[in-house]
């Protein structure tokens, strides 16, 4: 059978309708996919009594690739964050964004990828209350835990990805003049590794004076690497530059799997409606495809989402247009066709 086989999630929300129109743009790039579909999140709890089934879990282990629509996460009834679980089950250590300027907004040409560890840090979620006389919740401490292991494949990613991306240069950003042990850690480890890879540039930088630098220029960065917090932080803000969640690409990639999904969530205030934004989305498959070593397609798909936005043929609701899903679809059609 010819084809790549992936496993696809459709997700809840806006998820079915953003996926669709990305599987028929990555079929008009000339791309044959074999899908093993699933349900998961609050679809799932609905069909199967359960948000994250075994055999989605199987599935994504078979295939080793998995397209994911954004998935509900109910607060206050108990069950953790599926993203969080999946990331944990495969080990997904390498958060990667790319952010691109598609609207000329108050940046012209913003060109950037966020790498961010994804499994350390402060979100292991090791954090307890301290109790002081009668008072249980006196204080509260949360653990910050930095391995070397963490730090070193992390950065590598970063160096990796930037010589195939033929990328310049790779800044680390820290907190190592205060957290000296932790983040201290980290900027040694990745000092280490940035001496194998002469050919790429590299700095390191305190993460408050790259949270300003990024607003006054974000030129002056090609590829940051950091830490899980700090990563989850600058991610959003690498977003506002490029005009919002709406064109903010994500991957999830770990040793045996990878997960491609857009940075936003399912929004229930616009699913069903048929107006969501299909551009993150499009963009994640691009990575997707990437990944699949299918470059040209990557290329050509990247290029005629990018079209679209340029000339303004369709642009969506969030972004002051008013073209459908569906007209913005068949608008990155169109192009890959010309
Ligand atoms: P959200 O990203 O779903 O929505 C925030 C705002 O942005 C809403 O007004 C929404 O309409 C708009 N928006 C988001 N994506 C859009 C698109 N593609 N096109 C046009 N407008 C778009 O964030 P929110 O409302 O905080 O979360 C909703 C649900 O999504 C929650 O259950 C949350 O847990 C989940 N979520 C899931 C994620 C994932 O699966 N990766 C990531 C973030 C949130
Ligand atoms: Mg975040």
């Amino acid at each position: 059978m010819s084809g790549h086989e992936i496993t696809l999630l459709p997700g809840d929300g806006i998820g079915p309708e953003i996926t669709q129109a990305t599987l028929r743009v990555i079929e008009a790039a000339g791309v044959s996919l074999r899908l093993d579909e699933h349900k998961a999140g609050v679809s799932a709890l609905e069909a199967h009594g359960e948000p994250l089934p075994q055999r989605v879990l199987d599935s994504i282990r078979t295939t080793g690739v998995c397209l994911k629509g954004p998935l509900t996460t109910p607060s206050g009834v108990g069950f953790r964050s599926i993203n969080v679980a999946l990331r944990q089950e495969f080990d997904l250590y390498a958060n990667v964004r790319p952010v691109r300027t598609l609207m000329p907004g108050r940046y012209r040409d913003v060109d950037l990828v966020l790498v961010r560890e994804n499994t350390e840090g402060l979100y292991v979620g090791v954090e307890h209350y301290i109790g002081v006389g009668g008072d249980r919740k006196a204080a509260a401490e949360s653990v910050m835990i930095v391995t070397r292991h963490g730090s070193e494949r992390i950065v590598r990613y970063a160096f990796d990805y930037a010589r195939r991306q033929r990328r310049r240069k790779v800044t680390l950003v820290h907190k190592a003049n205060i957290l000296k042990l932790t983040q201290g850690l980290f900027l040694e480890v990745g000092r280490e590794v940035a001496r194998q890879y002469p050919e790429i540039a590299f700095e390191d930088r305190i993460i408050d004076a790259t949270a300003m630098q990024l607003v006054l220029d974000p030129s002056r960065f090609d590829v940051l690497v950091t830490e899980n917090m700090f990563g989850d932080i600058l991610s959003d803000e690498l977003a506002g530059l490029v005009g919002g969640l709406g064109f903010a690409p994500a991957a999830n990639v770990g040793g045996e799997v990878a997960i491609f999904e857009a940075v936003h969530g399912s929004a229930p205030d616009i699913a069903g409606h048929g107006v969501a934004n299909p551009t993150a989305l499009m963009l994640s498959a691009c990575l997707m495809l990437d990944h699949l070593d299918e470059r040209d397609a990557a290329r050509r798909l990247r290029d005629a989402v990018e079209g679209v936005w340029r000339d303004g043929t369709a642009r969506t609701r969030d972004a002051g247009g008013s073209a459908s899903t569906a007209q913005f679809r068949d608008a990155v059609c169109e192009r890959l066709r010309s």
